[in-house]
């Protein structure tokens, strides 16, 4: 079963330019992307290639310009309560505490406020942050306000997880931690996950399939299916397959990359 279908989806962005005037910014340019139900699907791209910006568009959250987007075979609707998110930076509710804020999903879901708190409460726990429950995000460090945002998510249990970047302001431990804690909790109920982040690792350890993308204007260049046993743990990385896809997804990703350095002189 699809989840998702982007069929030749184009994005562009009007942006100024230094004489004051606009140029036209393509973004996303014929990007093709079958995304299958229950799966745990990676994006991995140079720096500006457009991935937040697909997150984005299916999040719900931007438009696009072109082509077609069916989730669930249907055309994508702007507002889903499906769908959850997990934003670069971490999008907390200043005025509400650490469990406040994790309730807000369940809110929207009607949950009654004992179910409520009582699951707020466990998914605190899950990413080691039950001493901080009656905090405010301002008194948290940007790893823990990250953890918040990532249970929040998680308690919610959307149809559709999007995820970007959600473990790149962690150290390494807890990023490792939570990696690991991620695989558990979707391979406990298999919801369909997206994925972006910029370690060929974390990409090759969580991931079903990698889809690798072009330098802007972004689109799909090759997937590669990952094909190691599950559950997967942190030793999964001394493995010879490991080491194999590692080294096939690099080569993909540094044309593209040198490319987006090439266009940053160009324009410097
Ligand atoms: N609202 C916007 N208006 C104008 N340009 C935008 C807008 N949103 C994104 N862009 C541009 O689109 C391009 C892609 O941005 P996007 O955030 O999708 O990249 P990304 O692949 O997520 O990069 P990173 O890995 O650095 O997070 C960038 O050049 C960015 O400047
Ligand atoms: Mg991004």
């Amino acid at each position: 079963m699809l989840k998702v279908r982007a069929d030749r989806v184009g994005r562009c962005f009007q942006i100024r330019n230094r004489q004051g005037g606009r140029d036209v910014l393509s973004v996303l340019d014929d990007f093709n992307l079958d995304i299958r139900e229950g799966e745990f699907i990676s994006l991995l791209g140079p720096s500006g290639c457009g991935k937040s910006t697909f997150l984005n568009i299916l999040a719900g959250l931007d438009d696009f310009d072109q082509g077609s987007i069916l989730v669930d075979s249907e055309r994508l609707k702007k507002r889903n309560f499906d769908r959850g998110m997990v934003f670069q930076s971490y999008a907390l509710l200043p005025w509400r505490t650490v469990l406040q804020n994790l309730e807000i999903g369940l809110e929207i879901r009607r949950m009654p406020r004992r179910e409520r708190r009582e699951t707020a409460q466990r998914y605190l726990q899950l990413v080691g942050l039950s001493a901080f429950a009656h905090q405010y995000p301002h008194q948290l460090s940007g790893g823990m306000r990250q953890r918040v945002a990532i249970a929040r998510v998680l308690a919610y249990r959307p149809n559709l997880l999007l995820m970007d970047e959600p473990f790149a302001a962690l150290d390494a431990q807890t990023r490792e931690s939570l990696q690991i804690e991620l695989l558990r909790i979707w391979e406990a109920d298999k919801k369909t996950i997206v994925f972006v982040t910029h370690s060929i690792d974390e990409a090759i350890i969580l991931s079903d399939r990698v889809a690798i993308m072009t330098a802007r204007p972004g689109r799909v260049k090759k997937i590669i299916d990952i094909n190691l046993p599950r559950p997967r743990s942190e030793d999964i990385r001394n493995s010879l397959e490991f080491a194999r896809i590692r080294q096939a997804v690099w080569l993909l990703i540094r044309d593209e990359v040198g490319k987006t350095e090439q266009s940053q002189r160009i324009r410097a």
